[in-house]
């Protein structure tokens, strides 16, 4: 009788649990990193990232995220990317 219960306990846990993964499953999509996006997108056409003002990496993720296909986000991300690597600089 105790194992049964326990059986039927674990399994409505169980079911559960993997109807939360099912819940979830078209997960939002998340914000990239921006370091992530460089790697991915600039790198094809430049290398390491170049010591730019905060202003300069606006202009330049504006002007990029044409030339890269990049969506708002991506290009937000590589924006904030680039500013802080000025900054570190
Ligand atoms: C298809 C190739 C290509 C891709 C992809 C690309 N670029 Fe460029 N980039 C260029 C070219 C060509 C120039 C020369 C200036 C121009 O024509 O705009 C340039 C210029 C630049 C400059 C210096 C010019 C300025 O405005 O000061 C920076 C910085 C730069 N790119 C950063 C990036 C970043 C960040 C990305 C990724 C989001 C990127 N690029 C993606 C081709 C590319």
């Amino acid at each position: 009788m105790k194992t049964t219960l326990c059986f039927v306990l674990s399994a409505f846990v169980f079911t559960i649990l993997w109807a939360g993964t099912l819940i979830g499953a078209p997960q939002p999509e998340k914000a990239r990193d921006g370091e992530e996006v460089y790697k991915e997108n600039c790198t094809r056409c430049h290398n390491t990232p170049p010591a730019m003002s905060e202003r300069h990496a606006k202009v330049v993720s504006a002007h990029m995220r044409v030339r890269a296909n990049l969506t708002a986000r991506d290009a937000n991300a590589v924006m904030h990317y680039l500013a802080e690597n000025a900054k570190s600089k």
